[in-house]
């Protein structure tokens, strides 16, 4: 008589059990702000293009989706966040190759140029508090890459290692809603208005290798974004802050240094209230999707104990359209 073992590769093929076709795929919103978990839906497997239909609708209505038991190589990841639009190169990573610093960590190093490994670990294969990039840093709100001319769509995190119960959750916060909620003063006084992206440190805070750290706005390096942007799928509006660094780093453009100083504190006060905003605690083999042009993201901080090491792919962006 032959066995029949359970959750062996015939079960999971597309379309025998339903996987990856429309019949068991689930949209489960997280009942938050922002946020879907998608089930019926494995990435180490053909997705048929219902489901990526689906996906793509899904995205567009909840910002964030989280996929669980998922087990996939850096290539299925690279198909998984296609679904969504084309990669985008990871744009730290021209910083550490223009001072050939990579290759010092090979924990940080993917040969994929569209995949970056987020770990904590050193370059002994430690986890660390500092290792050039994010380290076991707490990693305040911002939306990725908004320090070059064209930022990602956006970005998905695939989760390899986790700490068991030390930090490294991750929150994001919907900023639609922070838009059409802000007060009407502070609409009025941003409207048409556009800021400086500071591009020296990255979201830990770090300064990016063979940068300088500006002593005066001028020297700030970065582009200029509208402080309201169109949604290209959606048409809706989305407060774009990017990241908060203590002075000088962004700043409104056409404003007084201290008048730029003060909205943005209140534009940030704002846009990091806790209603608009869904945290994820991570296990192992989970991929999260969040969309950049209408969201922002924070990370706690890791225990150095613990490591933690995420690889990450983004999705090229379109050139911001101003609201
Ligand atoms: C990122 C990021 C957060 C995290 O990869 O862009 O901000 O949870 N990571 O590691
Ligand atoms: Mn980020």
């Amino acid at each position: 008589m032959t066995q029949t073992v359970t959750g062996v590769a015939s079960d999971r093929q597309p379309g025998i059990a339903g996987i990856n076709t429309l019949a068991t795929f689930r949209v489960a919103p997280t009942g938050a702000a922002l946020g879907a978990e998608i089930q019926g839906v494995d990435f180490s497997l053909p997705v048929s293009d219902e489901v990526k239909e689906a996906l793509r609708k899904a995205w567009a209505d909840h910002l964030v989706l989280l996929f669980r038991h998922q087990d996939i190589t850096d290539e299925q990841l690279i198909a998984a966040a296609g679904i969504f639009g084309p990669p985008h190169d990871a744009a730290s990573r021209k910083y550490h190759l223009a001072v050939g610093k990579a290759v010092d960590n090979k924990f940080m190093l993917s040969p994929h140029a569209s995949v970056s490994i987020i770990s904590n670990l050193g370059a002994d294969g430690n986890p660390v508090k500092d290792n050039g990039g994010l380290g076991s840093y707490e990693v305040v709100w911002h939306t990725d890459n908004s320090y070059v001319e064209v930022p990602p769509a956006g970005s998905m995190l695939y989760s390899l290692e986790v700490p068991q119960n030390g930090g490294g959750d991750t929150s994001f916060n919907n900023q639609y809603l922070a838009y059409e909620e802000l007060p009407e003063d502070l609409k009025r006084a941003i409207a048409g208005k556009s800021q400086v992206h500071d591009s020296t440190r990255n979201s830990a805070g770090v300064l990016r290798p063979g940068v300088k750290l500006p002593a005066r706005p001028e020297e700030v390096p970065g582009p200029t974004h509208p402080l309201v942007r169109i949604h290209p799928v959606s048409g809706r509006r989305a407060l774009y802050l990017g990241r908060r660094r203590d002075w000088p780093s962004n700043y409104i453009v056409g404003m007084p240094n201290a008048e730029s100083e003060a909205l943005l504190d209140k534009l940030w006060a704002h846009a990091t209230q806790p209603k608009y905003a869904w945290m994820h605690r991570w296990s192992a083999g989970e991929l999260v999707l969040w969309d950049n042009r209408c969201c922002m993201h924070y990370r706690s901080e890791i225990d150095v104990t613990q490591r933690r090491v995420m690889h990450r792919t983004t999705i090229k962006g379109e050139p911001l359209i101003a609201g």
